[in-house]
């Protein structure tokens, strides 16, 4: 079984990573390029940054434009057209007083469910304190499970990711390393599976 998931690998697989700070000198940033770094060995990979796209608090959802999404904001149709196109998608989001970012649940409220389902994804939690922001993933991984796309078991919570990960996105910790190995075998697997469905049977209605 391994081994037919391995010689599938050829298949273009496409993912989308949803940035979940806009704080000044975020740490974002490093967990972004560590990301980005192992992703695009498998993935054609497009970022979501709040930072670049002017995400804020919800105010007109996508879905409450009309099918052609006529008078929506272009930097809106282009997200949702990205995470549309993907086949995984990877939240990043710091752990902001025990709770998933404002911005990243913001950013996922947009859309609805017919954006994400049938797809696979997976969170990334950080913090600078011991726990790594395991809350922010727990509810990062309700809202994309109840939203359809499936979220990999494996957490990848970065305990005092400031240390762990340099200014360039280096890893400098070896569990980590291990970690983010595991998380991203996990994702591949399961879009991998999610796309041959999708490919074989369409979607869910
Ligand atoms: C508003 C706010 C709330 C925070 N709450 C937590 C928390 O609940 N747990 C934690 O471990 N760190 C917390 N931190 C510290 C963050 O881990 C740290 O600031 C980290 O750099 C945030 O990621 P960012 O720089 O990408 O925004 C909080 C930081 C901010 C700004």
């Amino acid at each position: 079984m391994y081994r037919a998931f391995k010689q599938e690998t050829h298949m273009q697989l496409k993912a989308v990573i949803i940035v979940g700070s806009v704080r000044q000198n975020r740490l974002a940033d490093r967990v972004l390029k560590m990301i980005l770094a192992t992703i695009q060995n498998s993935y054609e990979c497009d970022v979501i940054d709040p930072l670049v796209m002017p995400f804020g608090f919800v105010k007109t959802p996508i879905f409450h434009y009309d099918e052609e999404r006529n008078g929506a904001p272009q930097w809106l149709i282009k997200a949702e057209k990205l995470i549309k196109e993907s086949d995984a998608i990877v939240v990043i989001t710091p752990e902001y007083n025990h709770s998933l970012s404002p911005i990243a649940a913001s950013i996922i409220d947009h859309f609805g469910v017919d954006t994400y389902k049938c797809k696979a994804s997976a969170v990334v939690s950080y913090s600078i304190g011991k726990l790594g922001g395991i809350r922010a993933a727990d509810q990062g991984k309700i809202l994309l499970n109840k939203l359809g796309a499936i979220c990999v078991p494996h957490v990848l919570s970065i305990s005092e990711a400031d240390k762990k990960i340099s200014q360039h996105g280096v890893i400098l910790n070896k569990s980590l390393l291990i970690s983010l190995k595991k998380l991203m075998k996990d994702l591949k697997w399961y879009t991998m599976a999610f796309k041959t469905q999708r490919e074989r049977f369409g979607e869910l209605n």
